[in-house]
């Protein structure tokens, strides 16, 4: 089951959300599912971490919730097996990252080639890349005068935040605003923008021609 190209189109998609922490994201995406706006069925969602809150809004939802990570597993081969083998096993055919704190491993990535997605509280590449998470990355776009930041989501490669970019919208940077204060601006935008990508795959409008994606009319 190896996936070179977009979603194709009239298939239903089985997502599976990888999360580390609180899961607004996650949140964002099961409400469109019930509200009818992602026509997707969540599979699976994944935690990196036995503690994050995603796994309860999972388990609230019905969803098949599991934590999974490479400190469980003496070899990293048998981390990649697991992982794989719990992909399969709930038929993901899709994965969206969302607040997912590790690398994706390059085996995953391989395998399910142009079919992850992340997003990234900012306008990539600036202020993106291994260190730049959370409140960090607010803190640094106010720190260096930015007037305008924003969300990003992108198809997930080796490397961390590099991937071709999908969509991306703009959030301003207000004289008043504290790191705290715009990263809540931004994650409104994230809480919209994410859905709606991910229902442009899930309609197979997505386009990947190199590093350009493309969105079928
Ligand atoms: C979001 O800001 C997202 O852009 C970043 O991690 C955060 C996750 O937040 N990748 P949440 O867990 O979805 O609330």
């Amino acid at each position: 089951m190896f996936f070179e190209s977009v979603f194709p189109k009239g298939e239903r998609m089985n997502l599976a959300v990888f999360v580390s922490g609180s899961g607004t994201n996650l949140q964002a995406i099961i409400d469109a599912v019930a509200g009818g706006k992602l026509s997707a069925d969540i599979k699976l969602v994944l935690s990196s971490r036995p503690d994050a809150f995603a796994l309860q809004r999972a388990e609230k939802h019905g969803i098949p919730a599991v934590y999974l990570s490479s400190k469980e597993f003496d070899s990293r081969e048998k981390f990649i097996r697991a992982m794989l083998e719990t992909l399969r096993r709930h038929q993901v055919d899709f994965i969206a990252l969302a607040g997912y704190m590790r690398r994706v491993p390059p085996e995953v990535v391989q395998k399910f080639k142009n079919r992850i997605t992340n997003i990234h509280p900012a306008l990539l590449p600036a202020f993106g890349g291994k260190g730049m998470y959370g409140i960090r990355v607010h803190r640094a776009v106010i720190e260096y005068g930015c007037k305008v930041t924003g969300v990003t989501v992108h198809l997930v490669d080796e490397e961390y935040d590099h991937g071709p970019i999908v969509a991306q919208r703009c959030v301003p940077v207000l004289d008043d605003d504290t790191p705290e204060t715009l990263a809540a601006r931004v994650l409104e935008v994230e809480h919209q923008l994410y859905p709606e990508v991910l229902q442009l795959f899930a309609e197979g409008k997505v386009i990947v021609e190199g590093r350009r994606v493309k969105i079928a009319k």
